[in-house]
């Protein structure tokens, strides 16, 4: 696939790399369009299914992460329209799917569907730069991403209902302190600090990577008891995994772990 909306690239001196994606439609402000979403899942896909890729680092513009779905295709619909071609569901949520890590690295604008797609990263550094804020209610919608039920389950009710409900951007520092982000970084170094994240974790044998990320997503699914039942589960299957003898005699001869490949 050919790609106008995304710059893709592979990155990193280890074993395993880090697949960058950056949305880039620098005149809309990376405005979310249908061409851009379905490129977008493209290289999801392709990344997640190359065993030489650890992690997935998604990004903006200095501008902009994203400023939202695209207005002037949203202006087109009515109702019927918006139902049959299912605007929003239909590419939004490959995201999803990934099995690897996705690091969602903002700067700038991160606002109404810029928003829910970082919300759908498993991880978010912002830039002290970075703009978060639902602004649909200014254009007389509501978010259709899952804004109304990410948001405050990263940032809590309150917090949610006061961007929701009235519309305002949150800076970074804000973000960071309701949860949103993991770490606020200065925009000069954003890339940098989320690349050597992004390359610590592609060091760690690959399938516990995936099982953490699985498990960490599943808090927020299922009721407490039953995903901490999962997680014993799984925590018990991994002394079944070469990944665990190799892991802890690492430690216990003072080297450093060779990890078996999957
Ligand atoms: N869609 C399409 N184009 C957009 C856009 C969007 N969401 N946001 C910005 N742009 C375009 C502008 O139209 C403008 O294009 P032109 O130069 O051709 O006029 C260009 O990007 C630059 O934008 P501004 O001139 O407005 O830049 P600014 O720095 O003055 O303001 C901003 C920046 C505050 C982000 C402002 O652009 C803005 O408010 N954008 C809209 C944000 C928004 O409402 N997002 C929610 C969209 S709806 C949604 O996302 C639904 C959902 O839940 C999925």
């Amino acid at each position: 696939m050919n790609y106008e909306c995304i710059l893709v690239e592979t990155v990193g001196a280890g074993a395993r790399k880090t697949g960058l994606i950056r949305l880039n439609r620098p005149k809309a402000l990376n405005a979310l369009s249908d061409p851009l979403m379905d490129e977008l899942g493209h290289a999801l896909k392709a990344f997640d299914a190359d065993e030489g890729i650890g992690c997935i680092v998604l990004t903006g513009s200095e501008k902009a992460f994203a400023a939202g779905a695209d207005i002037p295709t949203l202006m087109q619909h009515d109702f019927m329209s918006a139902f049959n071609s299912q605007l929003i569901s239909k590419n939004w949520e490959h995201i999803l799917q990934v099995r690897k890590p996705v690091l969602g690295a903002v700067q700038g604008f991160c606002l109404g569907g810029g928003c829910e797609l970082a919300m759908m990263c498993d991880v978010l550094y912002a830039a002290d730069t970075a703009k978060f804020g639902q602004p649909e209610i200014k254009l007389g919608v509501i978010p259709g991403g899952g804004g109304t039920q990410r948001l405050p389950r990263w940032v809590g009710k309150s917090k949610a209902m006061d961007l929701l409900l009235t519309g305002r951007m949150m800076g970074a520092e804000e973000a960071e302190r309701s949860g949103l982000v993991a770490r606020v970084i200065p925009a000069a170094e954003l890339m940098d600090e989320v690349l050597k994240a992004a390359e610590t974790i592609n060091g760690y044998a690959a399938p516990v990577v995936a099982l953490m990320k699985q498990l960490t997503n599943q808090a927020f699914e299922v009721p407490l008891t039953q995903g901490v039942q999962i997680e014993r589960g799984m925590f018990h299957a991994v002394f079944g995994t070469a990944n665990q003898k190799e892991g802890m005699d690492a430690f216990l001869n003072k080297r450093a772990p060779n990890w078996p490949q999957p």
